[in-house]
């Protein structure tokens, strides 16, 4: 694994010499945050070795390395997730590979549904811890000392300094930012109402496919993780409570330009 990791690395490195500090990965529907960077270098997963490409419709499989905000930042938009098929060390490939290259604050997204009545579509929520309910962990199998030790520490996943800062830049902006619990399951079928309700007793805020095994692999390479869910839907014990199309395509866009200014200002200020 060690060596497929360093083949992608050298080959990044064909393309850029910048070693940028701040990565981000992008998730479903956020491709367009990508559209901020400058100076943009575009390396398609399927050119870098050993990447995995994303079979999911709406991950578009591209790394980009440009300036946002006048410092140097990886953005990963797209990822492959357990439910396609792959194994968790290659969905966790890409976290050792921004490792290997010298990132050391990772920005992670995704979509995700709500099991808090309190989160609604659009909203933008800080993960503040997870549940892996996947059924799998990516540090299964043999340990590589070079990242990190056979039993990383995850008392506090989700960074509580750069979570504090994203909180004063929502408030310096006039929006909300929520937070909460997010729960990994391993998907593709959403999950049941029976299914809905024990991940609310659980303690579960937000549900989703993807994060956690990114966030497991970066904490146990050493980096700082800002974990940020973007309420797409309410999970299905909220029915009583449609909301239409045309507002949660409202709120989708809100939430975006939201996140844009914040993603902005942390990387100003991270
Ligand atoms: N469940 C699981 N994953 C999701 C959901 C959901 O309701 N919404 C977006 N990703």
């Amino acid at each position: 694994m060690i060596k497929r990791i360093t083949q992608a690395v050298e080959y990044i490195r064909t393309k850029t010499n910048d070693v940028p500090e701040t990565a981000l990965i992008l998730g479903t529907g956020l491709n367009s945050i990508a559209d901020m960077i400058k100076n943009p270098i575009l390396i398609p997963y399927k050119s870098i070795p050993n990447f995995p490409a994303s079979t999911a419709p709406s991950h578009v499989g591209k790394m980009i390395v440009g300036d946002i905000s006048g410092k140097k930042v990886i953005i990963l938009q797209g990822r492959v997730h357990f439910y396609e098929g792959y194994s968790m060390q290659e969905v966790t490939f890409p976290i050792r590979v921004l490792n290997q290259l010298g990132v050391k604050n990772i920005i992670i997204t995704n979509a995700a549904g709500s099991l808090n009545e309190n989160l609604v579509p659009g909203n933008i929520a800080l993960i503040t811890d997870h549940i892996n309910f996947m059924g799998a962990n990516p540090l299964i199998g043999e340990n590589y000392d070079d990242f990190g030790e056979r039993f990383p520490s995850m008392h506090e996943p989700y960074n509580q300094k750069i979570r504090k800062l994203a909180m004063d830049i929502a408030f310096e902006n006039n929006f909300i930012i929520k937070e909460g619990i997010y729960v990994a399951v391993a998907g593709p079928s959403l999950e049941t109402t029976a299914e809905c309700k024990m991940l609310i007793t659980f303690g579960a805020d937000l549900v989703g496919m993807s994060t956690v095994p990114e966030v497991i692999a970066a904490i146990h390479g050493g980096m700082n993780v800002l974990g940020i869910s973007i309420v797409t839907n309410l999970s299905n014990v909220f029915h009583s409570e449609p909301h239409s199309q045309e507002e949660i395509r409202k709120n989708a866009a809100q939430a975006k330009s939201n996140l844009k200014t914040l993603i902005q200002e942390l990387i100003k200020r991270m």
